[in-house]
């Protein structure tokens, strides 16, 4: 038995989708544990690209199980979209391939359009949310008036559930945001047609991963976003409703920590965030332009363009920290051919002290300052390279450099979108 946690260093898209379809041939179950269809990871394969919202992004592994976990909130029309466009280029995603928890929460329509009209509302102090709903998803499961994926499936307790919810919902959004109330029957009936579609891939996770483990099967669990957007450790309010840190794998998925194995860091090589939020290593000049134009930073969910900056080791360091990572894989990497010198922030000046940790008040981080140190860069088109001894010395320094940072070993470098432009040093499911 072996289980590997997947999870993003700094603000999300530092490349978990590719790493997590790359170790998925190792790997028997892949399983999301949190977000919704917030995340946009892309994988590249056979000169195809795919963008999954939803759906693991082990599916392109037609003998492996991928599950949906209840940690996950799941907008079904988006879930049944996904499955019909995969379906549609040849790829399976028949039940048994894929299964989706009975107890993840579903998001609404009512919840798109609250996200919407708070962020509306709040105007230039809005958060940038991907409009997906996935807040007040969260928010209603907190408060215990969450609808569950199996309550889809009892026809009772779905009527009764909505009828309830929907006249506080609808109170809310014409009363308080000013919006048009949204219709009983319209939302009952398409979500009972979209149950009877996903009944067949409804099933308990946790369940499924015990099976699995007493199989002896490689379980890999698939992070969405990125640490610093962890609601209790992220920069709040500029984060999302989930605990994106690796623990989440944990209940998120219905497994307990002892059965964790190793906790992979996904790390870009440099630094992006989409949406509103303190930055502080952001670039606003020709460099910055280089990186987002060079690592096509335009955000896979919205399209919106990534703010984009320097590698930031505090972030970095926190990330090992609040993740226990084992090991980094560091992305991306080619991006940075051409950009001489290098900088990476070690630590922030605030109010003219010297501080190596992101601090608590949300204020405060927004008046960090980073401090940098140079390194040398490389001119070298390193995007078809396999070896590691091939890579530029600079690059390899680079690499060293991050890794005496963190205080962790870098075991994967990725050069590329495509599967076969990565450099896999070790394995994680080697040593397991
Ligand atoms: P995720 O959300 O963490 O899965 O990442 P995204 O898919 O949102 O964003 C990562 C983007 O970078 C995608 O367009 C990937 O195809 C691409 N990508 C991943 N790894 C590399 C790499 O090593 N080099 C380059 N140039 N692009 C990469
Ligand atoms: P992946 O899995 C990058 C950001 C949004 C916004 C904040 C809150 O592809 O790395 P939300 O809709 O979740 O309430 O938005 O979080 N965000 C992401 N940024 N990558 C993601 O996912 C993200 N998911 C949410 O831009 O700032
Ligand atoms: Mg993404």
């Amino acid at each position: 038995m072996a289980s590997v946690v997947i999870v993003g260093t700094q603000w999300g898209d530092e490349g978990k989708g590719k790493i997590v379809d790359l170790l998925t041939a190792d790997a028997d179950v892949i399983v999301r544990f949190q977000g919704g269809n917030n995340a946009g990871h892309t994988i590249v394969f056979d000169q195809k690209k795919f963008i999954l919202h939803l759906i693991p992004s082990g599916i392109f592994h037609p003998e492996k199980k991928c599950l949906i976990g209840n940690g996950v909130v799941v907008d079904p029309e988006v879930l049944l979209g996904e499955i019909d466009n995969l379906e549609r280029q040849g790829i399976s995603v028949r039940p048994g391939h894929l299964y989706i928890s009975e107890r993840a929460h579903l998001i609404m329509p009512y919840h798109k359009a609250i996200d919407h009209g708070r962020e509306a509302k709040k105007g230039k102090t809005k958060i940038g949310t991907t409009g997906r709903g996935i807040g007040p998803c969260y928010e209603d499961k907190i408060a215990r008036r969450g609808i569950k994926v199996g309550d889809l499936l009892d026809d009772k307790l779905f009527r009764d559930k909505l009828a309830e919810i929907l006249e506080e919902k609808n109170f809310y959004i014409t009363q308080y945001l000013g919006g048009e109330a949204l219709s009983f029957d319209e939302i009952y009936d398409a979500y009972r047609r979209m149950g009877e579609r996903l009944a067949p891939y409804v099933t308990n996770v946790s369940l499924e991963l015990e099976k699995a483990r007493q199989a002896r099967a490689k379980i890999l669990f698939e992070g969405a976003q990125g640490t610093q957007l962890d609601i209790d450790h992220g920069t709040y309010p500029f984060v999302t409703s989930s605990n994106t840190v690796a623990g989440g794998a944990c209940h998120g998925a219905g497994v307990g920590p002892t059965t964790i194995d190793f906790v992979l860091g996904i790390c870009k090589a440099y630094t992006t965030r989409v949406g509103g939020g303190p930055f502080p290593t952001e670039l606003f000049d020709e460099i910055g332009q280089y990186m987002r134009e060079k690592g096509g930073e335009y955000g896979s969910t919205t399209g919106r363009p990534r703010r984009c900056g320097w590698l930031d080791g505090v972030v970095l360091k926190e990330a090992v920290r609040l993740n226990g990572l084992s090991a980094l894989a560091i992305t991306k990497l080619d991006v940075l051919t051409g950009l001489d010198p290098l900088k990476v922030c070690v630590a922030y000046e605030l109010d003219g002290t010297r501080v190596e940790t992101i601090p608590g008040s949300i204020r405060a981080v927004e008046r960090l300052k980073p401090i940098y140190e140079e390194l040398p860069g490389w001119q070298e088109d390193i995007s078809g390279v396999t070896r590691f001894e091939d890579l530029p010395e600079n690059c390899r320094a680079y690499l060293a450099y991050i890794e005496k940072l963190a205080g962790v070993p870098v075991e994967i470098v990725s050069v590329g979108p495509a599967r076969h432009q990565t450099i896999v040093l070790k394995n994680p499911f080697a040593s397991l």
